[in-house]
Protein backbone atom coordinates (compact mmCIF):
# COMPACT_ATOMS: atom_id res chain seq x y z
CA UNK A 1 0.00 0.00 0.00
CA UNK A 2 1.38 3.65 -0.81
CA UNK A 3 1.24 6.44 1.54
CA UNK A 4 -1.21 8.21 -0.88
CA UNK A 5 -3.51 5.06 -1.30
CA UNK A 6 -3.15 4.87 2.81
CA UNK A 7 -4.14 8.67 3.40
CA UNK A 8 -7.14 8.10 0.33
CA UNK A 9 -8.57 5.74 2.60
CA UNK A 10 -8.71 7.67 5.58
CA UNK A 11 -11.99 9.51 6.69
CA UNK A 12 -11.77 12.29 9.21
CA UNK A 13 -11.19 10.79 12.78
CA UNK A 14 -12.30 11.48 15.89
CA UNK A 15 -9.44 11.09 18.61
CA UNK A 16 -12.00 10.50 21.72
CA UNK A 17 -10.75 10.11 25.34
CA UNK A 18 -10.19 6.40 24.79
CA UNK A 19 -7.88 6.91 21.95
CA UNK A 20 -5.88 9.92 24.24
CA UNK A 21 -5.57 7.44 27.00
CA UNK A 22 -4.02 4.37 24.34
CA UNK A 23 -2.08 7.24 22.85
CA UNK A 24 -0.22 8.20 26.01
CA UNK A 25 -0.19 4.48 27.18
CA UNK A 26 1.82 4.16 23.32
CA UNK A 27 4.12 6.98 24.62
CA UNK A 28 5.06 5.40 28.05
CA UNK A 29 5.62 1.76 26.54
CA UNK A 30 7.45 2.83 23.58
CA UNK A 31 10.81 1.46 24.22
CA UNK A 32 14.26 1.04 22.83
CA UNK A 33 14.52 -2.63 22.28
CA UNK A 34 18.10 -4.19 22.26
CA UNK A 35 16.63 -8.22 23.02
CA UNK A 36 14.31 -9.88 20.06
CA UNK A 37 12.52 -13.17 19.80
CA UNK A 38 13.74 -15.05 16.47
CA UNK A 39 9.87 -14.72 15.62
CA UNK A 40 9.81 -13.24 11.69
CA UNK A 41 8.13 -10.50 10.76
CA UNK A 42 5.73 -9.76 7.65
CA UNK A 43 7.80 -8.34 4.76
CA UNK A 44 4.34 -6.32 3.91
CA UNK A 45 4.37 -5.16 8.12
CA UNK A 46 7.94 -3.57 7.22
CA UNK A 47 6.55 -1.65 4.21
CA UNK A 48 3.36 -1.02 5.87
CA UNK A 49 5.27 0.94 8.57
CA UNK A 50 7.76 2.41 6.30
CA UNK A 51 4.91 4.20 4.51
CA UNK A 52 3.30 5.23 8.22
CA UNK A 53 7.14 6.90 8.75
CA UNK A 54 6.73 8.81 5.51
CA UNK A 55 3.70 10.44 7.03
CA UNK A 56 5.45 12.75 8.97
CA UNK A 57 6.58 16.39 8.74
CA UNK A 58 9.09 17.82 6.74
CA UNK A 59 10.34 20.55 6.26
CA UNK A 60 8.92 22.03 2.79
CA UNK A 61 7.50 18.82 2.36
CA UNK A 62 10.86 17.79 1.55
CA UNK A 63 10.18 14.04 2.39
CA UNK A 64 14.08 13.45 2.73
CA UNK A 65 13.94 10.27 4.28
CA UNK A 66 15.73 7.61 1.99
CA UNK A 67 15.12 3.58 3.90
CA UNK A 68 17.45 0.94 3.13
CA UNK A 69 15.64 -2.92 4.26
CA UNK A 70 19.44 -4.54 4.84
CA UNK A 71 19.02 -8.28 4.30
CA UNK A 72 21.85 -9.79 3.03
CA UNK A 73 24.22 -11.91 5.62
CA UNK A 74 27.25 -9.86 4.50
CA UNK A 75 26.05 -6.55 4.86
CA UNK A 76 24.47 -6.99 8.18
CA UNK A 77 28.02 -8.30 9.28
CA UNK A 78 29.39 -5.33 7.84
CA UNK A 79 27.47 -2.87 10.19
CA UNK A 80 28.27 -5.94 13.18
CA UNK A 81 31.83 -5.37 12.65
CA UNK A 82 31.35 -1.34 12.99
CA UNK A 83 29.54 -1.51 16.03
CA UNK A 84 31.71 -3.70 17.88
CA UNK A 85 34.90 -1.27 16.78
CA UNK A 86 33.21 1.67 17.53
CA UNK A 87 32.08 0.38 20.93
CA UNK A 88 35.22 -1.01 21.98
CA UNK A 89 36.29 2.67 21.04
CA UNK A 90 33.64 4.25 22.83
CA UNK A 91 34.22 1.56 25.74
CA UNK A 92 37.63 3.67 26.39
CA UNK A 93 36.28 6.78 27.45
CA UNK A 94 34.55 5.74 30.30
CA UNK A 95 36.93 3.96 33.66
CA UNK A 96 36.13 2.97 36.72
CA UNK A 97 32.45 1.68 37.63
CA UNK A 98 31.07 3.68 34.51
CA UNK A 99 33.13 1.42 32.37
CA UNK A 100 32.13 -1.99 34.23
CA UNK A 101 28.45 -0.69 33.57
CA UNK A 102 28.74 0.07 29.74
CA UNK A 103 30.89 -2.72 29.11
CA UNK A 104 27.65 -4.71 30.60
CA UNK A 105 24.93 -3.21 28.74
CA UNK A 106 23.42 -4.25 25.53
CA UNK A 107 23.84 -1.44 23.07
CA UNK A 108 22.37 -2.93 19.84
CA UNK A 109 20.10 -6.35 19.21
CA UNK A 110 22.54 -6.82 15.63
CA UNK A 111 22.92 -10.53 16.46
CA UNK A 112 19.11 -11.44 16.96
CA UNK A 113 16.99 -8.59 15.32
CA UNK A 114 14.70 -10.15 12.18
CA UNK A 115 14.79 -6.71 10.47
CA UNK A 116 17.36 -3.89 10.29
CA UNK A 117 16.16 -0.77 8.83
CA UNK A 118 18.90 1.89 7.50
CA UNK A 119 17.14 5.73 7.48
CA UNK A 120 19.48 7.95 5.23
CA UNK A 121 18.82 11.41 4.46
CA UNK A 122 19.08 13.17 1.38
CA UNK A 123 20.60 16.09 1.78
CA UNK A 124 20.86 16.61 -2.25
CA UNK A 125 17.23 16.52 -2.71
CA UNK A 126 15.15 18.96 -4.70
CA UNK A 127 12.18 18.38 -2.97
CA UNK A 128 10.62 20.63 -0.67
CA UNK A 129 12.59 23.55 -3.48
CA UNK A 130 14.71 25.12 -0.68
CA UNK A 131 12.10 26.10 1.81
CA UNK A 132 12.39 26.45 5.45
CA UNK A 133 16.24 24.98 5.02
CA UNK A 134 17.70 28.01 3.80
CA UNK A 135 17.88 29.61 7.11
CA UNK A 136 18.27 26.15 8.90
CA UNK A 137 19.16 23.39 6.77
CA UNK A 138 19.70 21.54 9.79
CA UNK A 139 16.03 20.73 9.72
CA UNK A 140 16.40 18.45 7.18
CA UNK A 141 18.26 16.21 9.34
CA UNK A 142 15.35 17.12 11.83
CA UNK A 143 12.45 15.98 9.34
CA UNK A 144 14.72 12.58 8.89
CA UNK A 145 14.29 11.91 12.71
CA UNK A 146 10.75 12.49 12.84
CA UNK A 147 9.94 9.89 10.28
CA UNK A 148 12.22 7.03 12.77
CA UNK A 149 9.80 8.46 15.40
CA UNK A 150 6.63 7.77 13.43
CA UNK A 151 8.21 4.29 12.73
CA UNK A 152 9.12 3.36 16.23
CA UNK A 153 5.76 4.45 17.53
CA UNK A 154 3.99 2.75 14.68
CA UNK A 155 5.98 -0.53 14.99
CA UNK A 156 4.50 -0.27 18.76
CA UNK A 157 1.03 -0.67 18.26
CA UNK A 158 1.69 -3.89 16.33
CA UNK A 159 3.82 -5.05 19.14
CA UNK A 160 7.23 -4.80 17.57
CA UNK A 161 9.84 -3.16 19.37
CA UNK A 162 12.87 -0.90 17.71
CA UNK A 163 16.10 0.05 18.43
CA UNK A 164 18.15 2.61 17.58
CA UNK A 165 22.09 1.89 16.86
CA UNK A 166 24.61 4.96 16.50
CA UNK A 167 27.67 3.42 17.75
CA UNK A 168 28.27 3.29 14.22
CA UNK A 169 31.32 5.22 11.79
CA UNK A 170 28.35 6.70 9.48
CA UNK A 171 30.91 6.49 6.64
CA UNK A 172 31.74 2.76 6.47
CA UNK A 173 27.80 2.21 6.66
CA UNK A 174 27.42 3.97 3.50
CA UNK A 175 30.32 1.93 2.26
CA UNK A 176 29.00 -1.58 3.65
CA UNK A 177 25.67 -1.00 2.26
CA UNK A 178 26.72 0.14 -0.72
CA UNK A 179 24.45 3.41 -0.79
CA UNK A 180 24.51 6.92 -2.44
CA UNK A 181 28.16 8.41 -0.60
CA UNK A 182 26.15 11.90 -0.36
CA UNK A 183 23.34 10.14 1.80
CA UNK A 184 24.06 10.87 5.45
CA UNK A 185 23.50 8.10 7.87
CA UNK A 186 20.01 9.31 10.48
CA UNK A 187 19.94 5.49 12.12
CA UNK A 188 20.03 2.20 11.68
CA UNK A 189 17.06 0.46 13.43
CA UNK A 190 16.73 -3.42 14.51
CA UNK A 191 13.23 -3.98 14.39
CA UNK A 192 11.62 -7.38 16.10
CA UNK A 193 9.17 -8.75 18.23
CA UNK A 194 10.98 -7.91 21.89
CA UNK A 195 11.85 -10.51 24.50
CA UNK A 196 9.77 -8.20 27.36
CA UNK A 197 7.82 -5.14 27.58
CA UNK A 198 8.76 -2.42 29.94
CA UNK A 199 6.89 1.15 30.81
CA UNK A 200 10.63 2.08 31.58
CA UNK A 201 13.90 2.78 29.43
CA UNK A 202 16.46 -0.02 30.26
CA UNK A 203 19.21 2.42 30.95
CA UNK A 204 17.43 4.07 33.47
CA UNK A 205 16.38 0.27 34.81
CA UNK A 206 20.24 -0.37 34.55
CA UNK A 207 21.27 2.47 36.39
CA UNK A 208 23.12 4.46 33.82
CA UNK A 209 21.08 7.35 33.63
CA UNK A 210 18.26 8.82 35.64
CA UNK A 211 15.40 10.84 34.10
CA UNK A 212 14.97 14.24 34.52
CA UNK A 213 11.57 15.94 36.15
CA UNK A 214 10.05 18.16 33.76
CA UNK A 215 10.16 20.72 35.58
CA UNK A 216 14.36 20.30 34.76
CA UNK A 217 14.20 20.97 31.05
CA UNK A 218 11.49 23.38 31.01
CA UNK A 219 11.64 27.27 31.54
CA UNK A 220 8.98 30.08 31.22
CA UNK A 221 10.07 33.68 29.62
C1 LIG B 1 19.43 9.40 18.33
C2 LIG B 1 19.42 8.18 19.21
C3 LIG B 1 20.49 7.29 19.16
C4 LIG B 1 20.51 6.15 19.97
N1 LIG B 1 21.55 5.26 19.89
C5 LIG B 1 21.55 4.16 20.68
C6 LIG B 1 22.58 3.19 20.60
O1 LIG B 1 23.50 3.25 19.81
N2 LIG B 1 22.52 2.12 21.44
C7 LIG B 1 21.51 1.97 22.35
O2 LIG B 1 21.50 0.99 23.09
N3 LIG B 1 20.51 2.87 22.43
C8 LIG B 1 20.51 3.93 21.61
N4 LIG B 1 19.47 4.81 21.66
C9 LIG B 1 18.35 4.53 22.57
C10 LIG B 1 18.46 5.34 23.85
O3 LIG B 1 19.47 4.83 24.65
C11 LIG B 1 17.10 5.25 24.55
O4 LIG B 1 16.15 5.91 23.75
C12 LIG B 1 17.13 5.88 25.93
O5 LIG B 1 17.96 5.15 26.78
C13 LIG B 1 15.75 5.96 26.55
O6 LIG B 1 15.15 4.69 26.53
P1 LIG B 1 13.75 4.43 25.84
O7 LIG B 1 13.92 4.73 24.37
O8 LIG B 1 13.45 2.99 26.09
O9 LIG B 1 12.78 5.38 26.46
C14 LIG B 1 19.44 5.93 20.85
C15 LIG B 1 18.35 6.81 20.88
C16 LIG B 1 18.34 7.92 20.08
C17 LIG B 1 17.16 8.86 20.13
Amino acid sequence: MSTKDHQDDLHEPEFDESFRQQFEELLKWRRDVRSFRSDPVDARLVEHLICLASLAPSVGHSQPWRFVIVESDKCRESVRANFEDCNREALKLYSGEKAHLYASLKLAGLRDAPVQLAVFLSEKTHHGSGLGRITMPETLEYSAVLAVHSLWLAARTHGLGLGWVSILDPVKVNRGLNVCPSWKLIAYLCIGYPKEDNSSPELLRRGWETTLPVGQVLVKR
